[in-house]
Order: structure tokens, then sequence, then C-alpha cells
């Protein structure tokens, strides 16, 4: 396998979760390849369904339907959710998660060595102590870690050193792929610039493949090869990123562009704000889902669901006026 190959090929993840009575369809229907060495970026509002997606992928949720085809590093083309639980936990290793909260996440009664050699522990039993402990301090060093701190509590450490401590955890295993979960929104902006680049250094070094979860436009914009919008469970426009930021082909990709804030204010976009709360994904509404708070909505957006296409070359897009309408997006001129 070499760069720029699919890593990860997701077709048709669906996934609904009985609740009260109801079925909210958290992810409908949602695909999208991963190529590797790439940063692909997931945006929408909250409750659009970007976690339960990234659970699904990593298989934390076993999803209603789909695929997740997988492309092992000996070039097997693999299922992984369809996988036995012993062929799971070998592959489980490629692929890891990092979570939003970096103060719920850790475990307050471990040590952050232990924290970070659980995963070890869990997976390699028999590796000799010393070993293990090796690969601990190394990686704790390569994240930033003061490694004479080791043996504290995660109670002594900073929001952003935290965040790092969760990112020793999930790299300790080599994984190929991450999933970040909102994975610097809990940090200060300046923290934030830190994390990211960290997670840009490790890319590098380590041959990472992301998927990089977040409602905050202008980090993914900033971290992403290609964007992902998702609205109400449903992919609505995915493209390389510049294409999708400068020439977005979906409303409500629009509206998400023009609510960001810009620092030259003769840049700012003209604000399109969202009317309306995001529907109640137990219930959504008929045709196109974004149609009640479109602004551009016609008789058959609110009778037809539009089919997701390719547009125009690598730029996808689920709207029937795609082509008609000239939205407007960032401008990137200097
Ligand atoms: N375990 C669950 N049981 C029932 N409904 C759930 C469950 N998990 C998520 N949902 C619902 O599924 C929808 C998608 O939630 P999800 O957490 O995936 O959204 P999100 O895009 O990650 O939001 P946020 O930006 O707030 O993190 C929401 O309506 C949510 O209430
Ligand atoms: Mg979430």
């Amino acid at each position: 396998m070499s760069k720029g190959d699919n890593i990860l090929d997701v077709k048709n993840i669906k996934m609904d979760f009985p609740s009260k009575g109801v079925t909210v369809h958290a992810v409908g229907d949602v695909s999208f390849k991963v190529n590797e060495g790439e940063t692909m970026g997931i945006v929408g509002e909250s409750g659009c369904g970007k976690t339960t997606l990234g659970r699904c992928i990593v298989r934390a949720y076993e999803p209603t339907a789909g695929q997740v085809m997988y492309t092992t590093s000996e070039g097997e083309l693999i299922d992984f959710l369809k996988i036995d639980k012993k062929t799971m936990k070998e592959y489980r290793k490629e692929i890891q998660m990092i979570f939003q909260d970096p103060y719920s996440s850790l475990d307050p009664r471990m040590t952050v060595l232990d924290i970070i050699k659980e995963p070890l522990l869990a997976n390699y039993p028999h590796m000799p102590k010393e070993e293990m402990e090796r690969k601990v301090m190394d990686i704790a060093a390569k994240v930033g870690l003061n490694t004479a701190y080791l043996k504290r509590y995660p109670h002594a450490f900073s929001g952003g050193q935290r965040q790092r401590i969760g990112i020793a955890r999930a790299l300790v295993l080599n994984p190929r792929i991450i999933v970040c979960d909102e994975a610097v929104s809990a940090l200060d902006v300046s923290i934030q610039a830190q994390v990211i680049n960290l997670l840009h250094d490790l890319q590098k070094e380590f041959d990472l493949t992301f998927l990089f979860i977040s409602h905050d436009l202008s980090v993914v914009e900033y971290i992403s090869d290609r964007v992902g919008v998702m609205y109400l469970g449903k992919m609505v426009e995915f493209a390389p990123t510049k294409k999708l930021f400068s020439h977005p082909m979906h409303p409500y990709t629009e509206s998400l562009l023009s609510a960001v804030p810009v620092a030259d204010p003769a840049k700012q976009m003209e604000r399109i704000p969202l009317e309306g709360e995001i529907p109640n994904p137990a219930n959504p509404p008929s045709g196109c889902y974004f149609h009640t708070r479109c602004r551009y909505c016609t008789q058959r957006c609110e009778k037809e669901a539009p089919e997701y296409v390719e547009a125009e070359p690598e730029h996808y897009v689920a709207c029937h006026r795609a082509k008609e309408l000239a939205l407007k997006g960032f401008s990137y001129d200097e």
C-alpha cells in the first residue's frame, strides 16, 4: 500500500438508537473514503451525528448497517465491522480514538504512567515490564510530557497536558488511523494551537491517518486535507478543504462558513443565520432534511430527498439546486 491509497472505505453507515419509545436516526447512510496519511475533517452542528459516526468506525458502537472496509498494513482488505473477536483484537490496535473531554476521559485513580501503559498491558500481556515502561517513556516524551511527572495523577495536569496524555495512550499501540473527536475543543485557543501542531508533527513522524471530528470550522480548515459536512445524520457535502471553503455547494455549508469569525473584518462574510433549531432526528423532515432551515428552499426540496452526487470532480453534494446556486465562501486571496 502506498501513500494516497484508500485506507478506509466507509460504506452506507447507519446508526439508529432506540430511545424512549422512538428511534433516533443518529447516522443515516454515510459513505466516504479516507486516503492513507491524510486528515479528513468532519464538521456539523451539535447533534448531527459526528461522534456516533466516529464511534461506529472504531466499532465502539455496532452500527445498524454498513461496512468499514479497512486495508491492513499487509494490503489485505477486511470489513472491520464483520471480523471476529480474535481478529478484532489484532486490528483494533491500528484504529484508535481520542476523545473530547480531557477531564473525564482519564481514570483519576491511575497514575499517568499506568494510563498510558494500560493498552500495552491489555494487548501485550507478556511484554517485559522494562520494555513496556521504555515504550511509555518514549511516547510520553514524543507528545511533550515531562517524563519526570509520570507517577502523578491526572488531576495534577492542565487540560492541554491531559489531552497529550490521551494522545500518548492512543499512540502507544502504534496505530495507523486515529479518530480525533473534538480533540481540542475543550482547550483554550493558544493551547489548541499547540495540540494541533503536535498532532500534525506526529502525523508526519508516524504516517498517521486522521479522522478529525469538530464543530469548529477554523480548526478543521487548518488541519484537514478534505472535509465532510454532516447535517442531521447525513453527509451533505464533501470536498478538498480549499474547494469546500471557497466554493461551497450546499446552503448549509454556506451558513456554517458565514458564522466563522475571521481576523480581517473586510473579509468577514455576511452572516447567513440558520433559522430555527436542528430538527429532531427521531422525526426528520420530509424531502431534503435541511429544507426547513434553507433560504433557497423550493417545493421540490420539501418533497424529494436530493441524491448525494459528485457534482464537480472530487466535490460531492446533496442539494437539488447545487449547480444553479452561486454560494459564498471564504476568499483566500491575500
Ligand atoms: N446512546 C444514544 N442513545 C440515543 N440517542 C443518542 C445516543 N447517542 C447519540 N444520540 C443522539 O444521536 C444524535 C447524534 O448525536 P452525536 O453525539 O453523534 O452528535 P455530534 O455531532 O457528535 O454532537 P456534538 O457536536 O454535540 O458532539 C443526537 O440527536 C443524539 O441525541
Ligand atoms: Mg460529538
